[in-house]
């Protein structure tokens, strides 16, 4: 059985006095689905946010690090400053971070290990362009994007790995792939995943969709079988939302 996973990405949103307010209200909420919850608030604010969600289901996550373990890298977070402040998960490869800040496959197959280095687990996040999808490219992108990023791994790592399918076209733009649109998708990545390493792995292997997520969409969205749960951004922000989907299982 794969793990259900609904994890928020805040984004560059919330400053202190909003972030200890959005975990007062998320501490407040019931999770009445088998769906493990993740929150992903800004590095100024991830340690508060881990101590605050200590005793909680809800782990605390992080949006994005370097490859290397330390350096002069101005600006950067390394795998080994997460986990001295207790952070084991990471999202990677979030269309903004490749979109304006040149994140590409090989730079993220980096990152990826370097946090299996670390023993984190990564969210990777990929998905094709407005107009890959109308030239019909969207499984060529989606394959390349894996496979450059993650075939160099060996099939145990999978087990720390989550994938991430956000169309970027589907993004804070209110427009969702359709829920058989993203089944279709995510079909495909299992089958890239069991030809490059058996069913064992494909099967385990969660397979989250992101893009536009809402309390009125997660519910179709989620039954479907190949999707393992959602990456939402927007609707993150408002706890009874946020919850409103982590319970569409
Ligand atoms: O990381 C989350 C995704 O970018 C989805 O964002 O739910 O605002 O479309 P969105």
């Amino acid at each position: 059985m794969r793990k259900h996973i609904v994890a928020g990405n805040w984004k560059m949103n919330n400053n202190l006095s909003k972030t200890e307010n959005l975990l007062n209200e998320l501490k407040k909420q019931t999770k009445s689905s088998d769906a493990e919850v993740m929150v992903a608030p800004t590095f100024v604010n991830l340690s508060h946010a881990f101590k605050t969600l200590k005793q909680t289901d809800i782990e605390a996550v992080a949006q994005n690090m370097h490859f290397a373990e330390n350096g002069a890298y101005t600006g950067e977070i390394s795998a080994d400053m997460l986990k001295s402040i207790g952070i084991n998960t990471v999202i990677l490869g979030h269309s903004e971070r490749r979109a304006y800040y040149n994140e590409t496959d090989a730079s993220l197959a980096k990152k990826i290990d370097a946090a299996l280095a670390n023993n984190m687990r990564s969210i990777f996040c990929f998905g094709e362009e407005l107009a890959d999808r109308k030239s019909g490219n969207q499984e060529t992108i989606v394959a390349s994007q894996i496979k450059n990023a993650l075939f160099h791994l060996k099939a145990d790592a999978f087990t720390n790995i989550v994938l991430a399918y956000e169309p970027v076209w589907a993004i804070g733009t209110g427009e969702t792939a359709s829920p058989e649109q993203a089944q279709e998708m995510h079909a495909f990545i299992r089958q890239l995943l069991s030809d490059k390493y058996g069913d064992a792995v494909a099967n385990s292997v969660s397979i989250l969709y992101g893009g536009s997520v809402k309390p009125n969409n997660a519910r179709e969205i989620f039954s479907k079988p190949d999707v393992d749960g959602g990456l939402i951004g927007g609707a993150s922000l408002k706890a009874e939302d946020f919850y409103a989907i982590v319970n569409a299982f």
